[in-house]
């Protein structure tokens, strides 16, 4: 697979979570283990313009793909978040931003929301960010500057 634009050569086993193998084979740590099921979002790195949760992924299934983690990441979002002190530990931020980066990719592709009713092509509203950045954990309660980090970008 190519991983934040590098080919990287993986041999792991059929079991091992594409999360595990980018932290623990090729030493990105940006991904974080939060719940390791699914449930909070830490782990969340994009494939393609597709944001997934690494923890729930083999990494078997990305083989080809192109993967993009924070360390790969330079967007907008990323001084916004600063400018809006959308964190606190930091520990979902990571997350967060691949998650905002995908949440806008969708968004741009005309994904309209099942949630909110809005159609697709409208401007993101706010109550649509936090529907679409739901799945997204953070135990600071930083969601507000979260929120109007990505607002910013939305402009
Ligand atoms: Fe993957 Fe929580 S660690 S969703």
């Amino acid at each position: 697979m190519k991983v934040n634009g590098d080919v990287v050569a993986l041999d792991v086993e059929p079991w091992v979570s594409l999360l595990d193998a980018l932290r623990d084979r090729i030493g990105l740590t940006g991904p974080k283990k939060g719940c390791d099921q699914g449930a909070c979002g830490a782990c969340t790195v994009l494939d393609g313009n597709m944001r997934i949760n690494s923890c729930l992924a083999l990494a078997v299934q990305y083989d080809g793909h192109e993967i993009t983690t924070i360390e790969g990441v330079d967007h907008p979002l990323q001084e916004a978040f600063v400018r809006h002190d959308g964190l606190q530990c930091g520990y979902c931020t990571p997350g967060q931003i691949c998650s905002a980066i995908g949440m806008l990719a969708e968004h741009a592709a005309g994904q309209p929301s099942a949630v909110t009713g809005e159609a697709a092509g409208q401007r993101l509203s706010e109550p649509e960010v936090r529907e679409r950045m739901s799945g997204n954990l953070c135990r600071c309660g930083a969601y507000n500057g979260i929120v109007d980090a990505i607002m910013d970008v939305v402009g």
